[in-house]
């Protein structure tokens, strides 16, 4: 079992748990990812590792609640304990030697995978510009630890109650646009957003790193759920990713896995609820 040592609600929908796993914060890296079981009954979820502490022997998650395992988490408090936490998996982001300059994109909760990014960028002495988007003002998060982090932090709201008004996309263009030369972008999102992403930077030629999020089962490469194709060829997220190279990645074929079981999904949310479909 795997106790709860904080809970911190980032906004209405948005929970930061800090959660005692001392063989997962030993090995764990920027760019890895968890699976959870909140109980016997509970799916496998992934989370992304927002953060670790070695020395506490603490991982910490970011997780936005919007299906029954997530709410079910959510629904868990200080001196709880999960059941299942395994990790880390995946492949930890990989950077060259000699990058100077990076702009790290992320988009509403993507921010809390961004964030640790940023921090292991920013870390090695790199230069961070950090451009966080989200649809308004209420549903901002991390913005102290995100500013902490980075050289520059832009911040974005769709409807303009904070920071530039419009999109991430936008702020990008013009940072390229007023000459900053990024040795690669990276983003991390709505896969919409990444795709956008890529259209951005595609003309200008700068490596864009994405973090991928199929539907995850086991996370070790057997089960096949995570499938997409990267540069033509099947790639597993669990086990090759999830981080691939943005210009080779068929972010329509992913959209729609990602659809697959909207329905059933409902049913799950419905009963949770006790809601009327
Ligand atoms: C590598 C990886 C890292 C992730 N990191 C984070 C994170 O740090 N914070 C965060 O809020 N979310 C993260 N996600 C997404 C998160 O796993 C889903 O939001 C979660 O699975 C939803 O489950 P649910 O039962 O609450 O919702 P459901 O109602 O079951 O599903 C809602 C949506 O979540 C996605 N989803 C459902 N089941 C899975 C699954 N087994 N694997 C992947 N996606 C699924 C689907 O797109 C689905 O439409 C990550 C996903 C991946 C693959
Ligand atoms: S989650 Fe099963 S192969 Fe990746």
């Amino acid at each position: 079992m795997y106790k709860i040592v904080t809970k911190r609600q980032l906004n209405e929908q948005v929970v930061l748990m800090e959660v005692e796993a001392p063989f997962v914060a030993k090995k764990a890296q920027a760019g890895q990812f968890i699976i959870f079981r909140v109980d016997e009954k509970g799916e496998r979820i992934p989370l992304t590792i927002a953060d670790y502490d070695r020395e506490k022997g603490t991982v910490t998650i970011i997780f936005q609640t919007v299906g029954e395992s997530t709410m079910k988490l959510a629904m868990l408090n200080e001196g709880d304990s999960i059941l299942d936490f395994v990790g880390p998996l995946g492949v930890a982001t990989h950077f060259e030697d000699g990058i100077k300059k990076v702009a790290v994109v992320g988009g509403g909760v993507g921010c809390a995978i961004a964030y640790p990014q940023a921090k292991a960028l920013f870390n090695k002495g790199v230069e961070v510009d950090l451009i966080a988007g989200f649809r308004s003002k209420d549903i901002v998060i991390l913005e102290d630890e995100m500013k902490k982090v980075s050289t520059n932090l832009y911040i974005t709201t769709d409807d303009g109650t904070y920071g530039t008004k419009g999109f991430v996309t936008n702020v990008l263009k013009e940072l390229i646009e007023k000459g900053n030369k990024y040795d690669a972008v990276v983003a991390i999102g709505p896969v919409p957003m990444m795709k956008f992403v890529c259209d951005v930077t595609k003309p200008y030629g700068i490596k864009t790193i994405v973090s991928l999020n199929p539907i995850m089962v086991d996370g070790t490469g057997m089960c096949g759920g995570c499938r997409v194709s990267v540069g033509g060829k099947v790639k597993y997220a669990c086990v090759d990713g999830p981080d691939f190279d943005g210009f080779e990645v068929d972010f329509d074929e992913l959209m729609r896995r990602n659809a697959s079981y909207k329905e059933q999904e409902r049913e799950h949310v419905c009963r949770l609820t006790g809601g009327v479909r």
